[in-house]
């Protein structure tokens, strides 16, 4: 397939499509694919937001379903009466702070919620009619954590490292990555799984470091960063991981496994003083400038992995993506975003919000 025109129709399920990444691949999967069905199944939890989709609400091929992947009978029903062809499953519990807090809702969503779908999709995909050219497929997000910690110079994560997972949330999400992979093994169920490295960008919720960054600076408060600052993530521009996402569920191999990232291994610190130099020249207004007499070295995370590398050559040489959008222009738009966007994030610090940032910042600085 080389054009568009060529393609034949899908009619997707999103999960977790409020939520950040969900919600940027349903805006970015309606722009490029408009003649698609797409149903967002979204349970709403703190992390899910329909204001995440509100410019796309009038699109008659979009179709919002408020419910939990955990409900069998809802899942089966979407599936048959949508003539659903294409699982995209987004919905997690996605936040390593509140697993360590409480790991329960992660086994529940992560592990429970992903059988619950793959089974729905095993028994649901065979009816599907494949004359036309229409490609079954359930797409697994997971992410590069499940992997475990990398220390200096070990090389970059690949689709054969060994699974080490060190956090409930990554324990979770491996778990499910397994299940997704017996199930194309043991049942020929079309799945591809998907291993991405740290997104930012629009719609990010503000309990994670970028967001929780931008807003903390717009508010003048402190800006806690874990331990010695010395922990290396790799970012990721989320519409470049929607771009990537797209290339894999039109060209990926079933069975097969694909590791996304940004080749942009960036320290906390650094990190954290960038988007100060950025806040402290696009913002019109700050409470307190420079923004990093902000910064303060906090108490680390219990069990915090030290470096996440991502080796993206294989989806790069065989499905042809790369990212599009270098770390320099990301965090500016993000900036530009989170000063833009008040009125979004505003809300979203709630009471619940409050009371969760108290248990996890209320030891302080170190
Ligand atoms: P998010 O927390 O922003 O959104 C999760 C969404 O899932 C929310 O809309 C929430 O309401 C929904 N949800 C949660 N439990 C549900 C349930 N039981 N039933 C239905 N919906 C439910 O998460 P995100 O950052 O957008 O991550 C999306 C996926 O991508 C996750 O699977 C995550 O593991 C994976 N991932 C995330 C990153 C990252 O940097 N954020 C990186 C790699 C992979
Ligand atoms: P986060 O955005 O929670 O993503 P993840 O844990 O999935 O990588 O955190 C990114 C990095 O930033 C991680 O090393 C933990 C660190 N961090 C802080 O130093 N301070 C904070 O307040 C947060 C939320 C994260």
């Amino acid at each position: 397939m080389t054009e568009n025109q060529e393609r034949v129709g899908r009619r997707l399920i999103v999960t977790g499509g409020a939520g950040f990444i969900g919600s940027n691949f349903v805006r970015h999967w309606c722009q490029t694919y408009p003649g698609d069905r797409v149903v967002v199944l979204d349970a709403l939890t703190y992390a899910g937001n329909r204001q995440n989709l509100a410019d796309l609400e009038e699109k008659a091929n979009l179709r919002f379903v408020k419910g939990d992947i955990c409900d069998r009978s809802l899942v089966d029903g979407l599936l048959k009466e949508e003539t659903i062809d294409t699982i995209a499953h987004f919905a997690a519990e996605s936040h390593v702070d509140r697993s360590i807090l409480g790991p329960g809702a992660f086994i529940q969503t992560n592990v429970v919620g992903t059988f619950t779908l793959l089974e729905a999709f095993r028994h649901h995909w065979p009816t599907l009619s494949t004359g036309d050219g229409q490609r079954p497929l359930f797409l697994h997000v997971s992410t590069d954590e499940v992997y475990g910690s990398l220390g200096p110079e070990d090389p970059a994560f690949s689709e054969t490292t060994p699974y080490a997972p060190n956090s409930p949330y990554s324990a979770s999400k491996a778990g499910s990555d397994h299940l997704a992979r017996a199930y194309y093994h043991t049942y020929g169920m079309p799945t591809v799984i998907t291993n991405c490295s740290n997104n930012y960008g629009p719609y990010h919720f503000p309990e994670k470091l970028i967001p929780l960054m931008c807003i903390n600076m717009l508010l003048g408060k402190q800006l806690p960063v874990y331990g010695d600052g010395q922990n290396v993530r790799d970012w990721l521009y989320v519409i470049d991981h929607c771009r990537a996402l797209d290339v894999v569920i039109n060209k990926g191999k079933p069975g097969e496994t694909y590791n996304i990232g940004g080749n942009n291994e960036v320290k906390n610190i650094d990190l954290v003083k960038t988007l100060c130099g950025l806040m402290d020249e696009m913002a019109t207004e700050l409470p307190a400038k420079p923004c990093e007499k902000l910064i303060a070295f906090v108490k680390d995370r219990p069990g915090h992995d030290r470096r996440y590398a991502i080796d993206a050559t294989k989806i790069k040489t065989e499905l042809g993506w790369e990212p599009s959008v270098t770390v320099e222009e990301g965090l500016r738009q993000t900036v530009e975003w989170y000063l833009t966007h008040r009125d979004w994030w505003e809300p979203l610090l709630s009471e619940e919000y409050q009371s969760y940032y108290r248990q996890v910042y209320s030891s302080g600085e170190e």
